[in-house]
């Protein structure tokens, strides 16, 4: 934890409506300011900036929080990083605390760990020769080994452990690293990798973070990857950024497999990278946009592959990024492809990138035969329906006319289907926001405070107590003077729990920056959301005690469990029908 002076001179010093301002265009509304919400796509602006209080709120996605959660959100940065940023843009530098200095050594201790172990794999693939005669296998030549640092995880149980451990690391150590486990049997720790080809993860800061781990022979799993460490986090990087980020400027190729990217690499394409073992995560599609411009989406040619990259695709232009994806036949992946056919041919096939629609409909020509009416009529719809998903009126207008011409129809009556599709998608998803909304504010599907339809008077109570305390700090001092008879205890959900202890015990003298330590992002949006809504409030020590009596009285009503209400509610709506 950084203490609580640094947090408010970190906060003074970097005013919400000045950095919000270099990420968001905003306009004065009264005393608050408002603008397009830059975590979701929108036309008309529901995203607020409070400066009297220091916090945001989009009433459109509901993200919200003060510059800190601001910050963590835009920049893709956990806690601590983005007070470090936020540091730095004020010129102000960070005093550690004992606390954070042991998660610093802890950190620092698995980047030694993992570079000691990815010398010792290195050393021996170089000294093995069937996994040299794997690697070979799979056209990894000695430069790429090298430039990768490529390694072999020998097939005993004790290889890296035995290593390890006369270099002075535990057992305990090499657990946290996820380089070993512990046997439940012995007590003692094995090797996780092995008989595996090592992938070491570098970040761009020439740190080893982690490993991939392919399997030499046809057992099972083919790959084993490290889970999250105090030094890594998987949905958060990219394998072979560290090399790619000094040549896609331009465009980056992404890939799902470590091979591909290092076939890749080794043909001149160093502008690849790959996810590590799972799907795109809108955090690395962030992470890319801060690196490139246009992503080419270079996934497995079967199935699995084609639906990966249909969910990549829109993940990335969630993320800006203008997006194209490659179409491959005759081959499964990148490194097959480049191995048959060679790199001149994948240049071509880079060049010949095409969009998500161009795509879809050479499916859809593909899958219907186009010589007949039939045929036309289904393609024509189908091309309707994708034509539909994309948000730019113009990239509509040319798929519009090309599909057109290409089904030999009339752009206009094509035209016409593709905006009755938009208008009834927009009336349903009209109808689903006011079933969202009705459900909401009965408090169904209230994931950050699930309690809160048991007892919605008590709740509402709550809610105001908290904002009060959120938005006018004298009544923090009050609750903790005795001034106010009121206790975690008198609160009657979890969540608004968690919060009054939250602002309650910590520093005498509170700021809701704390906070983005302890809740989550969608917890942290509900908070502010409750402090915003006191904003402009006259409060009184009066009505902050009569709202501290409703929730004495509300809280002692019995509460209903969820199937209850659940049940009472069906019940009304057949007796109405
Ligand atoms: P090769 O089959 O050796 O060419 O490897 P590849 O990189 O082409 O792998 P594939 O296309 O099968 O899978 C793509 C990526 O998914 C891999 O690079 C891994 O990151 C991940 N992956 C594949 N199999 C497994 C598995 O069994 N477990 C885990 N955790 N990840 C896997
Ligand atoms: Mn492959």
């Amino acid at each position: 934890m950084i203490s609580k002076q640094q947090i408010d001179e970190i906060k003074y010093r970097n005013d919400i409506e000045d950095v919000i301002s270099q990420y968001v265009t905003l306009k004065r509304a009264g005393s608050n300011t408002n603008g397009l919400c830059p975590f979701h796509s929108e036309k008309t602006p529901s995203f607020t900036v409070y400066k009297s209080s220091q916090s945001f709120y989009c009433f459109g996605c509901g993200a919200g929080g003060d510059v800190i959660t601001f910050i963590m959100k835009a920049e893709n940065l956990d806690y601590r990083d983005a007070l470090e940023f936020l540091a730095k843009r004020a010129g102000i530098t960070l005093l550690e605390n004992e606390r954070d200095k042991e998660e610093g050594v802890r950190r620092t201790r698995v980047l030694e760990m993992n570079r000691e172990a990815a010398k010792f794999f290195h050393e021996n693939l170089k000294n093995n020769p069937d996994a040299l005669k794997y690697a070979a296998s799979r056209g990894l030549d000695g430069a790429t080994v090298k430039h990768f640092g490529i390694g072999y995880a020998p097939e005993s149980f004790g290889a890296l452990t035995d290593h390890m451990h006369k270099l002075g690391y535990t057992d305990e150590e090499l657990k946290t690293a996820f380089l070993a486990g512990i046997s439940q049997k012995t007590g003692r720790a094995y090797d996780y990798f092995r008989k595996r080809l090592m992938f070491p993860i570098i970040n761009t800061s020439g740190e080893v973070i982690a490993f991939g781990g392919r399997i030499t022979d046809n057992t099972k799993p083919k790959y084993i990857n490290t889970s999250d460490t105090p030094a890594f986090k998987k949905s958060k990087n990219l394998f072979a950024l560290n090399f790619a980020r000094s040549y896609c400027a331009q465009e980056m190729i992404l890939c799902e497999g470590y091979m591909d990217v290092v076939a890749l690499h080794a043909a001149g394409f160093q502008n690849a990278v790959a996810t590590l073992g799972t799907a795109l995560t809108s955090e690395q599609a962030r992470l890319l946009k801060k690196y490139t411009k246009r992503v080419i989406i270079s996934y497995d040619s079967d199935e699995a592959g084609q639906a990966a990259a249909d969910r990549a695709f829109t993940l990335l232009g969630e993320a800006g990024l203008e997006t194209r994806i490659l179409r491959m036949e005759g081959a499964k992946d990148p490194d097959e492809y480049i191995k048959k056919f060679g790199k001149e041919a994948f240049r071509k096939l880079i060049e010949g990138g095409v969009t998500r629609f161009d795509y879809k409909f050479d499916v859809i020509i593909k899958e219907n035969d186009i010589a007949t009416t039939e045929g036309r009529i289904k393609a024509a719809s189908l091309a309707a329906l994708e034509i539909s998903k994309t948000p730019s009126n113009v990239e509509r207008e040319i798929y519009i006319n090309k599909a057109a011409d290409k089904l030999k129809i009339s752009a206009d009556s094509l035209k016409r289907d593709v905006n009755k599709i938009i208008s009834s998608r927009s009336r349903k998803n009209q109808k689903e926001q006011t079933q969202k909304i009705i459900l909401d504010t009965q408090g169904y599907a209230d994931r950050v405070n699930p309690d809160r339809i048991k007892n919605l008077k008590a709740n509402s109570a709550e809610e105001m107590i908290l904002g009060i305390m959120l938005r006018f700090h004298e009544y923090i001092t009050g609750v903790n003077s005795g001034k106010f008879n009121l206790s975690a205890d008198d609160f009657v959900s979890e969540f608004s729990k968690r919060v009054f202890v939250a602002i309650t015990e910590g520093a005498e003298d509170f700021d809701i920056g704390m906070l983005n330590e302890k809740f989550t992002e969608a917890e942290m949006a509900r908070i502010v959301k409750m402090q915003i809504a006191r904003e402009g409030l006259t409060v009184s020590d009066k009505i902050f005690a009569d709202s501290i009596d409703t929730l004495k009285d509300a809280g002692k009503k019995e509460t209903l469990s969820i199937a209850d209400i659940i049940n009472k509610k069906r019940n009304q709506f057949n007796n109405k029908s």
